[in-house]
């Protein structure tokens, strides 16, 4: 190589010595008869000095550099004149005095800033990703996803696991989204689908005698997208033969615990947590709750149906629930911070908040009089209410004051700063409820994915109580969000037929659909079960993140679309007609 040294690299202890560094010139600095720049690489940055008075060379060159011109300098570690030393930095004790100066290559003016911390314009940071890598902060995330994987190979390998590559191209897998479909020149007609995780080929892997599988396994859905969701992204994907749900959990959470004693510098103690579902629910309103702060949810259904408020009434003679939250000490907040908070939960289809506040030693508010002292002294007691603590309620359908209480805890603890930086709480939340109502037609259908065992006490009355039975499905939550999950997989092709035809799926149709997988399980299937970690939300979480987008070397934006190499784009009509394709594309106005 023609560098000897990185950017990084120089420090006190090769003053003196000849070295040869090449790099992007981050900073330029025109003093008149010197040029200070600082050349960057990924390593770090090393101050450059150009004395035009050197050489008419060095003097014509240091006229024409500008930012992220590519340098090649050759030149003398010196030390820095005292009192210009830049401490924070590990080449700060130095500089280099050059002798000769290349310009590799020029640049153009760059069109983004590369220092923002943030991302101003999103679009244009997006288009220009590749000038966005050069900002140190998104190198150091990539590096730091790169050492986590590494880490995550090291682990499994140790344990014993193998990595195993599954197909890209190949059968829809069922995980609730949308498939990406790949067309079949050679069989018009047909279509691969993208996996959406390797979900099926890695149990067909325990059928074929793996015995312990991982991969670093990218998966593709066509979702909604949110900050922590993109449509192509990546899975610490595992499966394990011989084994029950404890046994997932230990050894996986074995991994999260050498993630943050490696990367994080943080110890943390196993086992983690076991929450029921029933019990996350119960408490936080939704099935990954944030447990690092407080603000829970109590179910006041048996006190606040009592009173005289008919609202609250005939919630409950419709069979629905009031829970509220304490926001201690909030007794303070005004009509429009209420309003605020009562235009949050209506986001989760609530109708209203209602609010009580206690001040000098009795609830107040516009709902407080149709309640007795008896119920309110109950409410009291019930909620823990002291002097100037605020309660917020909802009465409507379970599912609704869940959700939309459940969110505003999140809300609420962010809004009153309640969650203490540096803290990482994870826990497991098991025993999901194995099916739920679709939302959009009201069938029956799967909470994980079909291939999820039921627990096998509760088989007696899957039929006539679905929504009753548990399954052995299990996800590990950090900070409140989900960073992977799993299950123990049902084995029994009888038993597999029966949660098919729960979700209204005939023998016929399933074997259209995954013939060649229950096929399998005729051949000797042994027990097992798996999980799989959300790479990128991982990384995401540890390097403080806001967004997948930021640990993703090449992201898609929020409508799914790679703004770099524009895609998807229109293919031309030869490519079409080869894949026997007809366009029919929506009108401009019915178009989303
Ligand atoms: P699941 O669908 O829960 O399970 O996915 C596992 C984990 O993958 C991450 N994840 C995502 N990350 C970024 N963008 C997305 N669009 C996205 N969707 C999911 C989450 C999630 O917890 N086959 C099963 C696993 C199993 O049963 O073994 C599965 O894929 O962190």
């Amino acid at each position: 190589m023609i560098r000897t040294h990185t950017c990084g690299e120089l420090n006190s202890k090769l003053i003196g010595k000849k070295v040869t560094l090449q790099g992007w010139t981050d900073t330029v600095r025109d003093h008149g008869p010197i040029t200070f720049i600082d050349l960057r690489d990924r390593y770090g940055s090393t101050q450059v000095v150009i004395d035009h008075k050197k050489s008419t060379e060095l003097h014509e060159v240091g006229k024409q550099v500008r930012k992220e011109f590519v340098l090649q300098i050759e030149g003398t570690v010196k030390k820095r004149p005292a009192g210009t030393e830049k401490k924070a930095l590990a080449t700060g004790e130095i500089e280099l005095d050059a002798d000769s100066v290349k310009i590799l290559t020029k640049a153009l003016p760059i069109p983004i800033d590369l220092t923002a911390r943030t991302e101003t314009n999103e679009d244009l940071m997006l288009k220009y990703r590749y000038l966005a890598l050069r900002n140190p902060d998104l190198q150091k995330k990539i590096i730091f996803r790169h050492k986590l994987v590494k880490l995550v190979r090291d682990f499994y390998d140790e344990e014993g696991f193998l990595e195993i590559e599954t197909p890209i191209l190949a059968k829809s897998t069922p995980e609730g989204a949308r498939d990406y479909l790949v067309p079949s020149r050679v069989h018009p007609g047909n279509f691969y689908a993208l996996p959406q995780s390797p979900q099926l080929f890695k149990q067909l892997l325990m059928i074929g005698g793996m015995d312990k599988y991982f991969q670093i396994a990218r998966c593709f859905r066509d979702e909604d997208l949110r900050a922590d969701r993109q449509p192509e992204f990546t899975q610490i994907d595992v499966e394990m033969s011989f084994v029950n749900e404890e046994d997932v959990m230990t050894v996986n959470e074995k991994l999260i615990q050498r993630v943050f004693k490696e990367m994080m510098g943080v110890e943390v103690k196993l086992p983690l947590q076991r929450m029921q579902w029933d019990e996350a629910i119960e408490r936080f309103g939704i099935d990954r709750p944030d447990t690092r702060f407080g603000l829970e949810l109590k179910d006041v259904t048996s006190i606040l149906s009592k009173g005289e408020f008919n609202a609250f009434k005939s919630v409950v003679e419709g069979g629905g629930i009031i829970k509220a939250i304490n926001v201690i000490g909030k007794a303070e907040y005004s009509r429009k911070d209420l309003n605020e908070l009562e235009n949050f939960v209506k986001i989760y289809r609530a109708h209203g908040l209602a609010y009580l506040k206690f001040v000098n030693g009795k609830f107040d508010g516009s709902i407080a009089k149709y309640f007795s002292e008896d119920l309110l002294g109950k409410l009291k007691v019930a909620m823990n209410v002291k002097e100037n603590d605020l309660l917020v309620i909802v009465a409507d359908k379970a599912k609704i004051v869940n959700d939309s209480l459940g969110f505003l805890r999140v809300h609420l603890a962010k809004k009153l700063d309640l969650i203490k930086p540096n803290t990482f709480n994870l826990l497991w939340v098991k025993d999901f409820p194995m099916f739920k109502v679709d939302e959009e037609d009201g069938s029956i259908t799967f909470e994980h994915h079909p291939f999820t065992s039921p627990r096998i006490e509760h088989l007696d009355f899957m039929e006539k109580e679905p929504l009753k039975v548990k399954a052995l499905a299990y996800d590990l939550i950090l900070n409140g969000t989900e960073l992977g999950g799993g299950s123990v997989r049902i084995y029994n092709p009888e038993l597999q037929s029966r949660v098919f035809k729960m979700i209204g799926l005939s023998d016929e149709e399933a074997n259209k659909k995954f013939g060649f997988f229950l096929e399998a399980f005729r051949y000797g299937a042994p027990p097992h079960g798996g999980l799989a970690f959300g790479l990128d939300r991982l990384v995401m979480i540890l390097s403080g993140a806001d967004s997948l987008r930021e640990v993703i070397a090449f992201p898609k934006n929020k409508a799914a679309v790679s703004l770099m190499d524009d895609s998807p784009s229109e293919v031309s009509a030869k490519q079409l007609k080869e894949l026997s394709i007809d366009l029919a594309l929506p009108k401009e106005e019915e178009k989303k």
